[in-house]
């Protein structure tokens, strides 16, 4: 699926070279983590003048619910709107496929993501407790503190009652 927002262009990837994984590791350190959910998701970049900004991977977690395993912007890119322009493209894919929500994991210390997600219309549905601590080789410190627990936000998308 390609679609353009101004000169930025959206496109789904079919192969991933080192300058998407180096940036899918901005977003999760994990490189095997990274490599076991890629082999079941899609990957949607976003390109100015062929030059990549940014990276989302969208994994089917069921039937009903898809979940955006990753997204990054480029440091120097970031604060721009790109980000939220690739979790909106996200919920509209998912809500065209005929998913019933979307939802995205992120650390108990990304306040800025969380902030964002919220603002985006998802929801604090679950808890992980120890995610990181558990799956992660080093410990990761992120705005001073220690990253333990996945905090899972959700979107609610096409009501299943209407179907
Ligand atoms: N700290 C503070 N505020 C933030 C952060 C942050 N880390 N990320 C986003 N925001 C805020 C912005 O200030 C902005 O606020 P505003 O709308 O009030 O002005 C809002 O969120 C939207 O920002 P965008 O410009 O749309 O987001 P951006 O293009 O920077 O992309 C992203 C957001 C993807 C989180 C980017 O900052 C990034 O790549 N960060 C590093 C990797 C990362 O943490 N990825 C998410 C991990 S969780 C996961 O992948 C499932």
């Amino acid at each position: 699926m390609t679609n353009r927002k101004g000169d930025i262009l959206f496109e789904e990837i079919r192969s991933i070279d080192a300058e998407v994984f180096e940036l899918l590791l901005l977003a999760d350190p994990s490189k095997s983590l990274v490599e076991a959910y890629l082999k079941q998701s899609e990957v949607y970049t976003a390109s100015l003048n062929g030059k990549l900004q940014g990276v989302k991977v969208l994994y089917p977690l069921s039937l009903k619910t898809v979940e955006i395993k990753n997204v990054a912007v480029k440091p120097d890119l970031q604060g721009q709107g790109i980000g939220t322009y690739l979790i909106e493209r996200s919920i509209e894919i998912a809500s065209i496929s005929g998913k019933l929500s979307i939802c995205i994991g992120t650390s108990n210390t990304s306040v800025g993501q969380l902030y964002l997600y919220q603002k985006l219309g998802f929801e604090i549905t679950d808890i992980k407790r120890n995610f990181f601590i558990d799956n992660y080789s080093e410990p990761i410190f992120e705005n001073g503190i220690q990253a333990k627990h996945m905090l899972i936000l959700t979107r609610q998308l096409n009501d299943e009652r209407k179907n």
